[in-house]
């Protein structure tokens, strides 16, 4: 991938317009996931269009599960529980979610496999999901204790009993996954409530999942039938639109069948909290899975705090929220983040050096940001750091900069969402 390639961003003066868009990367990877060990064909429809979901196709494909694409849906011929050994090393790409929820998968495989990733993946930590897995029974050996790459291998799990010291997502749908294969029951508890996909999706494809306050039980041994599915737009994808409407008063837009799952909708309160306009109509279900029409109005933005239980809520669209938070009247203060600093780059550091590019005032904390209020940024060069959400989150804040914003790396876009740009420049007003 070309690291150097730029757009620029110029100022904007409103924004309007509707859209529907690429089905969620949570859900994408899940569903592809599990229609490869269920029994019979799975059909997704609106699968994201991200290379980190294509990063998990590829992974499937050499795990020797047949797939393709037709009439815009990924069709996956399920395997049934097993998997073939891989002729090569699985390449995960970017994707920390390939590489975690995968592993819980090939953990229950009677065969030793490589999972490998780019330069961004090999330092991300791994040892989240080796500890519980090896636990379990899998012996897993990694690079330093703990990163990429990884070698899994499986078979003759038990099931655990875990409390999950960090709150993800990926770590409990990975123990879910493995869990299939145990012998016994396997529980997993989390302290904080995580996006619950995972269990969603084990649902949708036929298992029995226990659910109670914040802890889930799996029993090993369940088969899984094939699902036909239209995954919904993805809520961090439209994080960006939200946020570039919320720049402009008069700013309209509307995003249809978008995913509402309440673990991940979080923004939408935190928005109308913040004096934004937004109504939704059209809720209905597929899978267990919400999806529903967003309405946005823009008004004039005031500042929050996001601490605790709302972090974790919201980790995908902090950046976003605070490339934007310098326009708000009151500021934004992100508390108990420092997760941030683990994702694709140091998102904490990549935003706090960019606002700072861009003339604002900002405190970088170990586990957070303060960014006061009531700022005018200029536009500058900003530096992707190799993140797709950095490089997005930036071109929205360029939106009401004085002068041009560019945008260097900004092709790390088609990790999540690769139109983005083209879309962005559809929906504005100069
Ligand atoms: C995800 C969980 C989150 C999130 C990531 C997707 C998932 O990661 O940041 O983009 O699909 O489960 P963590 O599990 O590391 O919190």
């Amino acid at each position: 991938m070309n690291t150097d390639s730029t757009v620029v961003i110029r100022p904007a003066r409103n924004l309007a317009g509707s859209l529907g868009l690429p089905g969620d990367k949570s859900i994408s990877h899940r569903y592809a996931m599990l229609g490869a060990i269920a029994q019979g064909a799975t059909k997704l429809r609106n699968f994201s269009s991200g290379a980190d979901c294509a990063s998990t196709l590829g992974c499937l494909k050499t795990l020797g599960v047949e797939w393709e694409r037709t009439d815009g849906a990924v069709v996956i011929q399920g395997l049934g529980t097993k998997l073939r050994p891989p002729a090569s090393a699985l390449d995960c790409g970017n994707s920390g979610s390939t590489m975690r929820m995968l592993s819980g998968i090939l953990a229950g495989q009677e065969f030793a496999s490589e999972l490998m990733g780019d330069e961004s993946l090999s330092e991300r930590p791994m040892a989240r999901i080796i500890t519980p897995l090896a636990a379990m029974g899998a012996r897993i050996t990694a690079r330093d204790g703990g990163r990429p790459p990884l070698r899994v291998a499986g078979g003759g799990l038990k099931a655990i009993d875990y409390q999950m010291p960090v709150a993800s997502a990926q770590v409990k749908t990975s123990l879910l996954f493995a869990g299939l294969f145990a012998e016994g029951e396997t529980r997993v508890e989390e302290r904080v409530r995580t996006r619950d996909h995972g269990e969603l999706a084990l649902r949708a494809f036929g298992a029995e999942i226990r659910r109670q306050k914040n802890e889930v039980r799996i029993a090993g041994g369940q088969k899984l039938r094939a699902i036909e599915a239209t995954i919904p737009g993805d809520p961090s994808s439209a994080a960006f639109f939200f946020c570039a409407a919320a720049l402009f008063p008069d700013s309209k837009l509307m995003i249809g069948q978008l995913l509402m799952n309440p673990t991940r909708a979080r923004l939408l309160d935190l928005l109308i909290s913040m004096g934004l306009g937004i109504s939704i109509t059209q809720l209905e279900e597929e899978h267990g899975e919400l999806r529903g029409t967003v309405q946005v109005e823009g008004r004039s933005l005031q500042g929050t705090t996001i601490a605790g239980a709302d972090t974790a809520a919201l980790i995908d669209e902090i950046p976003v929220l605070a490339a934007i938070a310098p326009y708000t009247t009151g500021g934004i203060e992100i508390r108990d983040a420092r997760e941030l600093r683990v994702k694709e780059s140091d998102r904490i550091r990549a935003v706090a050096r960019n606002l700072q590019a861009m003339g604002a005032e900002v405190e970088e904390r170990e586990d957070g940001l303060k960014i006061p209020g009531g700022q005018k940024l200029r536009g500058a060069e900003i530096d992707s750091f190799g993140d797709h959400r950095i490089a997005m989150a930036f071109a929205v804040a360029g939106l009401r900069a004085e002068g041009e914003t560019t945008i260097r790396g900004a092709d790390r876009a088609v990790i999540s969402f690769p139109a983005f740009f083209e879309i962005l420049e559809s929906l504005l007003e100069r």
